[in-house]
Protein backbone atom coordinates (compact mmCIF):
# COMPACT_ATOMS: atom_id res chain seq x y z
CA UNK A 1 0.00 0.00 0.00
CA UNK A 2 1.35 3.74 -0.81
CA UNK A 3 0.88 5.11 2.61
CA UNK A 4 2.84 2.79 3.80
CA UNK A 5 5.97 2.81 1.21
CA UNK A 6 6.27 6.38 1.53
CA UNK A 7 8.30 8.74 3.33
CA UNK A 8 6.21 10.62 5.16
CA UNK A 9 8.09 13.26 6.06
CA UNK A 10 9.63 14.20 3.05
CA UNK A 11 6.42 13.93 0.76
CA UNK A 12 4.75 16.51 3.76
CA UNK A 13 7.40 19.03 2.91
CA UNK A 14 7.30 18.74 -1.08
CA UNK A 15 3.66 19.12 -0.38
CA UNK A 16 3.89 22.38 1.42
CA UNK A 17 6.32 24.12 -0.70
CA UNK A 18 4.08 23.46 -3.77
CA UNK A 19 1.61 25.47 -2.19
CA UNK A 20 4.06 28.28 -0.69
CA UNK A 21 1.77 30.81 -2.41
CA UNK A 22 -1.29 29.94 -2.59
CA UNK A 23 -2.45 31.37 0.79
CA UNK A 24 -2.71 34.95 -1.69
CA UNK A 25 -5.50 33.29 -3.13
CA UNK A 26 -7.76 32.83 0.08
CA UNK A 27 -8.78 36.00 2.73
CA UNK A 28 -7.91 35.33 6.39
CA UNK A 29 -11.35 35.76 8.93
CA UNK A 30 -11.64 39.22 9.67
CA UNK A 31 -14.86 39.62 12.21
CA UNK A 32 -12.91 39.75 14.90
CA UNK A 33 -9.45 41.98 15.23
CA UNK A 34 -7.83 38.70 16.59
CA UNK A 35 -8.11 36.59 13.90
CA UNK A 36 -7.43 39.34 11.51
CA UNK A 37 -4.12 40.04 12.76
CA UNK A 38 -3.18 36.43 11.98
CA UNK A 39 0.16 36.39 9.44
CA UNK A 40 -1.68 34.95 6.43
CA UNK A 41 1.71 32.84 5.00
CA UNK A 42 2.08 30.85 7.98
CA UNK A 43 1.31 26.87 7.03
CA UNK A 44 1.44 23.70 8.50
CA UNK A 45 0.98 19.76 8.02
CA UNK A 46 0.72 17.21 10.63
CA UNK A 47 0.21 13.48 10.36
CA UNK A 48 -0.36 11.39 13.19
CA UNK A 49 -0.86 7.51 12.32
CA UNK A 50 -2.63 5.10 14.92
CA UNK A 51 0.45 3.04 15.24
CA UNK A 52 2.64 5.79 17.08
CA UNK A 53 4.45 7.70 13.94
CA UNK A 54 4.23 11.65 13.81
CA UNK A 55 5.25 13.42 10.77
CA UNK A 56 5.05 17.21 10.15
CA UNK A 57 6.51 20.09 7.70
CA UNK A 58 6.34 23.75 8.07
CA UNK A 59 4.52 25.97 10.86
CA UNK A 60 2.52 22.32 12.39
CA UNK A 61 3.80 23.10 15.76
CA UNK A 62 2.41 26.78 16.09
CA UNK A 63 -0.71 27.26 17.98
CA UNK A 64 -3.64 28.71 16.10
CA UNK A 65 -7.06 29.22 16.66
CA UNK A 66 -8.89 25.97 16.49
CA UNK A 67 -12.62 27.66 16.16
CA UNK A 68 -14.88 25.39 14.46
CA UNK A 69 -13.18 22.09 15.37
CA UNK A 70 -13.51 22.31 18.90
CA UNK A 71 -16.92 21.57 17.37
CA UNK A 72 -15.80 17.63 17.27
CA UNK A 73 -14.57 17.42 20.96
CA UNK A 74 -17.87 18.89 22.30
CA UNK A 75 -19.70 16.40 19.86
CA UNK A 76 -18.14 13.62 21.48
CA UNK A 77 -18.30 14.63 24.79
CA UNK A 78 -22.16 15.56 24.52
CA UNK A 79 -22.68 11.92 23.35
CA UNK A 80 -20.62 10.51 26.01
CA UNK A 81 -22.72 12.11 28.48
CA UNK A 82 -26.64 12.20 27.21
CA UNK A 83 -26.46 9.27 24.50
CA UNK A 84 -29.28 8.76 22.35
CA UNK A 85 -31.47 11.54 22.97
CA UNK A 86 -28.94 14.29 22.10
CA UNK A 87 -30.59 13.18 18.57
CA UNK A 88 -34.07 14.42 19.33
CA UNK A 89 -32.82 17.85 19.12
CA UNK A 90 -30.04 17.89 16.49
CA UNK A 91 -30.30 16.50 13.28
CA UNK A 92 -27.49 14.38 11.26
CA UNK A 93 -28.25 16.10 7.79
CA UNK A 94 -26.13 18.67 5.53
CA UNK A 95 -27.59 21.82 6.12
CA UNK A 96 -26.98 23.18 2.76
CA UNK A 97 -26.00 26.47 3.72
CA UNK A 98 -23.32 28.55 5.52
CA UNK A 99 -22.12 27.26 9.08
CA UNK A 100 -23.95 30.37 10.42
CA UNK A 101 -27.21 30.67 8.25
CA UNK A 102 -30.37 31.30 10.69
CA UNK A 103 -32.63 30.60 7.83
CA UNK A 104 -33.56 26.98 7.58
CA UNK A 105 -33.72 27.30 11.87
CA UNK A 106 -37.06 29.06 11.95
CA UNK A 107 -38.18 26.48 9.12
CA UNK A 108 -37.24 23.12 11.14
CA UNK A 109 -38.55 24.83 14.61
CA UNK A 110 -35.19 25.29 16.41
CA UNK A 111 -33.97 22.02 15.66
CA UNK A 112 -30.51 22.54 14.19
CA UNK A 113 -29.81 20.26 10.89
CA UNK A 114 -26.23 18.64 12.52
CA UNK A 115 -24.28 19.49 15.47
CA UNK A 116 -21.43 21.23 13.21
CA UNK A 117 -23.41 24.21 11.34
CA UNK A 118 -22.91 27.01 14.11
CA UNK A 119 -26.98 26.03 15.28
CA UNK A 120 -25.93 22.83 16.14
CA UNK A 121 -22.45 23.33 18.06
CA UNK A 122 -24.45 25.82 20.29
CA UNK A 123 -27.05 23.17 20.84
CA UNK A 124 -24.16 20.97 21.74
CA UNK A 125 -22.90 23.45 24.11
CA UNK A 126 -26.17 24.16 25.90
CA UNK A 127 -26.28 20.03 26.72
CA UNK A 128 -22.53 20.87 27.95
CA UNK A 129 -23.50 23.64 30.04
CA UNK A 130 -26.41 21.75 31.57
CA UNK A 131 -24.90 18.87 32.16
CA UNK A 132 -21.64 19.59 33.72
CA UNK A 133 -21.10 21.98 36.47
CA UNK A 134 -18.05 23.74 35.29
CA UNK A 135 -18.18 22.49 31.27
CA UNK A 136 -15.74 25.35 29.96
CA UNK A 137 -13.10 23.35 32.53
CA UNK A 138 -14.80 20.09 31.89
CA UNK A 139 -13.90 20.44 27.85
CA UNK A 140 -10.27 21.96 28.39
CA UNK A 141 -9.47 19.06 30.40
CA UNK A 142 -11.08 16.84 27.97
CA UNK A 143 -8.89 18.17 25.11
CA UNK A 144 -5.66 18.66 27.23
CA UNK A 145 -5.81 14.73 28.49
CA UNK A 146 -6.46 14.04 24.36
CA UNK A 147 -3.17 16.00 23.56
CA UNK A 148 -1.50 14.96 26.05
CA UNK A 149 -0.37 18.13 26.96
CA UNK A 150 -2.11 20.35 30.17
CA UNK A 151 -0.78 23.80 28.78
CA UNK A 152 -3.41 23.65 26.26
CA UNK A 153 -5.60 27.30 27.02
CA UNK A 154 -8.17 29.54 25.68
CA UNK A 155 -7.00 32.55 23.58
CA UNK A 156 -8.92 35.13 26.34
CA UNK A 157 -8.64 38.24 23.33
CA UNK A 158 -10.16 35.91 20.53
CA UNK A 159 -12.99 34.92 23.16
CA UNK A 160 -13.91 38.75 24.31
CA UNK A 161 -14.07 39.32 20.66
CA UNK A 162 -16.40 36.62 19.81
CA UNK A 163 -18.41 37.77 22.67
CA UNK A 164 -18.52 41.21 21.43
CA UNK A 165 -19.31 40.07 17.46
CA UNK A 166 -21.41 37.78 18.35
CA UNK A 167 -24.79 38.72 17.86
CA UNK A 168 -25.51 36.42 15.10
CA UNK A 169 -24.91 33.47 17.28
CA UNK A 170 -26.70 34.95 20.21
CA UNK A 171 -29.94 34.99 17.30
CA UNK A 172 -29.20 31.64 16.71
CA UNK A 173 -29.37 31.00 20.69
CA UNK A 174 -32.39 32.74 21.66
CA UNK A 175 -34.47 31.28 18.58
CA UNK A 176 -34.08 28.03 19.55
CA UNK A 177 -34.59 29.16 22.89
CA UNK A 178 -37.87 30.12 21.99
CA UNK A 179 -38.92 26.83 20.64
CA UNK A 180 -38.08 25.55 24.02
CA UNK A 181 -34.45 23.61 22.47
CA UNK A 182 -32.23 25.38 25.20
CA UNK A 183 -32.37 24.68 28.60
CA UNK A 184 -29.65 26.77 30.00
CA UNK A 185 -29.13 30.90 30.23
CA UNK A 186 -28.49 32.08 26.53
CA UNK A 187 -25.54 34.38 28.11
CA UNK A 188 -24.19 30.67 29.96
CA UNK A 189 -24.68 28.95 26.42
CA UNK A 190 -22.64 31.56 24.38
CA UNK A 191 -19.67 32.10 26.88
CA UNK A 192 -19.03 28.15 26.94
CA UNK A 193 -19.42 28.53 22.74
CA UNK A 194 -17.29 30.82 23.06
CA UNK A 195 -14.31 29.32 24.64
CA UNK A 196 -14.36 26.16 23.04
CA UNK A 197 -13.59 28.01 19.92
CA UNK A 198 -10.90 30.51 21.51
CA UNK A 199 -8.61 27.60 22.32
CA UNK A 200 -5.74 27.10 20.73
CA UNK A 201 -3.47 24.46 19.67
CA UNK A 202 -1.01 23.22 16.75
CA UNK A 203 -1.79 20.71 13.67
CA UNK A 204 0.07 18.30 15.82
CA UNK A 205 -1.62 18.65 18.55
CA UNK A 206 -4.62 18.16 17.29
CA UNK A 207 -4.00 15.40 14.77
CA UNK A 208 -2.73 13.49 17.82
CA UNK A 209 -5.83 14.43 20.11
CA UNK A 210 -8.00 12.75 17.27
CA UNK A 211 -6.81 9.75 16.79
CA UNK A 212 -9.30 7.92 18.69
CA UNK A 213 -11.88 8.62 15.88
CA UNK A 214 -9.64 6.56 13.14
CA UNK A 215 -9.12 3.73 15.70
CA UNK A 216 -12.78 3.28 16.58
CA UNK A 217 -13.27 5.36 19.79
CA UNK A 218 -10.00 4.19 21.65
CA UNK A 219 -6.92 6.39 22.05
CA UNK A 220 -4.10 3.51 20.26
CA UNK A 221 -1.51 5.62 22.68
CA UNK A 222 -3.11 5.30 25.74
CA UNK A 223 -4.95 2.51 24.82
CA UNK A 224 -8.06 3.83 26.58
CA UNK A 225 -11.51 4.50 25.48
CA UNK A 226 -12.48 7.96 24.53
CA UNK A 227 -16.08 7.14 22.84
CA UNK A 228 -18.18 3.68 21.47
CA UNK A 229 -17.07 2.48 18.01
CA UNK A 230 -20.75 3.37 17.32
CA UNK A 231 -20.49 6.97 18.51
CA UNK A 232 -16.82 7.07 16.40
CA UNK A 233 -18.84 5.78 13.74
CA UNK A 234 -21.52 8.23 13.73
CA UNK A 235 -18.75 11.85 13.94
CA UNK A 236 -17.48 10.64 11.31
CA UNK A 237 -20.44 10.19 9.17
CA UNK A 238 -21.42 13.72 10.09
CA UNK A 239 -18.02 15.31 9.31
CA UNK A 240 -18.01 13.87 6.02
CA UNK A 241 -21.25 14.90 5.00
CA UNK A 242 -21.30 18.20 6.85
CA UNK A 243 -18.10 18.74 8.11
CA UNK A 244 -16.93 21.36 5.42
CA UNK A 245 -20.56 23.07 5.66
CA UNK A 246 -21.56 23.71 1.78
CA UNK A 247 -18.33 22.76 0.27
CA UNK A 248 -18.45 19.26 1.77
CA UNK A 249 -19.83 17.46 -1.47
CA UNK A 250 -16.96 19.11 -3.31
CA UNK A 251 -14.91 17.94 -0.41
CA UNK A 252 -16.01 14.48 -0.25
CA UNK A 253 -15.66 14.73 -4.30
CA UNK A 254 -11.45 15.75 -4.51
CA UNK A 255 -10.67 14.64 -1.26
CA UNK A 256 -12.82 11.43 0.28
CA UNK A 257 -12.59 12.07 3.74
CA UNK A 258 -14.69 12.96 7.20
CA UNK A 259 -12.77 16.25 7.68
CA UNK A 260 -13.56 19.88 9.61
CA UNK A 261 -12.78 23.07 9.29
CA UNK A 262 -12.55 26.47 11.41
CA UNK A 263 -11.96 30.02 10.60
CA UNK A 264 -8.62 29.61 12.34
CA UNK A 265 -7.47 28.20 8.83
CA UNK A 266 -6.92 24.55 10.19
CA UNK A 267 -8.93 21.59 9.24
CA UNK A 268 -8.58 18.27 10.68
CA UNK A 269 -9.21 14.95 8.26
CA UNK A 270 -9.71 11.49 9.96
CA UNK A 271 -8.58 8.40 7.85
CA UNK A 272 -10.35 5.64 9.38
CA UNK A 273 -7.80 2.53 10.35
CA UNK A 274 -4.48 4.91 9.51
CA UNK A 275 -4.60 8.17 11.19
CA UNK A 276 -5.08 11.75 11.31
CA UNK A 277 -4.38 14.61 8.98
CA UNK A 278 -4.52 18.47 10.07
CA UNK A 279 -3.41 21.41 8.07
CA UNK A 280 -3.42 24.94 8.81
CA UNK A 281 -2.78 28.19 6.71
CA UNK A 282 -5.10 30.96 8.05
CA UNK A 283 -6.61 32.67 4.47
CA UNK A 284 -10.38 31.13 3.49
CA UNK A 285 -12.14 30.88 0.76
CA UNK A 286 -15.74 31.93 0.34
CA UNK A 287 -17.19 28.90 2.10
CA UNK A 288 -14.64 29.83 5.26
CA UNK A 289 -12.24 26.88 4.71
CA UNK A 290 -8.95 27.12 4.36
CA UNK A 291 -7.61 27.55 0.72
CA UNK A 292 -4.25 25.89 1.06
CA UNK A 293 -5.52 23.54 3.40
CA UNK A 294 -8.24 21.92 1.06
CA UNK A 295 -5.25 21.96 -1.37
CA UNK A 296 -3.25 20.23 1.08
CA UNK A 297 -5.61 17.95 1.69
CA UNK A 298 -6.62 16.81 -1.50
CA UNK A 299 -2.69 16.23 -2.54
CA UNK A 300 -1.49 14.35 0.00
CA UNK A 301 -4.98 11.95 0.09
CA UNK A 302 -3.96 11.38 -3.87
CA UNK A 303 -0.59 11.09 -2.87
CA UNK A 304 -0.93 8.88 -0.15
CA UNK A 305 -4.48 6.64 -1.88
CA UNK A 306 -6.04 7.87 1.47
CA UNK A 307 -9.80 8.55 0.32
CA UNK A 308 -12.43 6.23 2.14
CA UNK A 309 -14.70 5.64 -0.96
O1 LIG B 1 -19.10 31.03 15.71
C1 LIG B 1 -18.33 31.54 14.93
O2 LIG B 1 -18.72 32.24 14.03
C2 LIG B 1 -16.85 31.26 15.08
N1 LIG B 1 -16.42 31.41 16.42
C3 LIG B 1 -16.49 29.88 14.64
C4 LIG B 1 -16.95 29.58 13.28
C5 LIG B 1 -16.08 28.66 12.50
O3 LIG B 1 -14.94 28.36 12.78
C6 LIG B 1 -16.73 28.22 11.27
N2 LIG B 1 -15.86 27.41 10.51
N3 LIG B 1 -15.43 27.46 9.43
Amino acid sequence: MKKNTIDLQEKLQELLLAERNNYLQGKVADYIPALANVKPDLMGISVATIDGKIAGAGDYQQPFSIQSISKVFGLVMAMNRIGDPLWQRVRMEPSGQPFNSIIQLEWEKGIPRNPVINAGAILISDVLTSHFSASKLAFLTFVRKLAGNDNIHVDNQVYLSELKHGNLNAALAYLMKSFGNIEAEVPDVLSHYFTQCSIVMSCQQLATSLLFLANKGIDPRSQKRICSARDAHKVNAILSTSGMYDQSGEFAFSVGLPAKSGVGGGVIAVVPGYGVICTWSPPLNSFGNSTVGMNLMANITEELALSIY
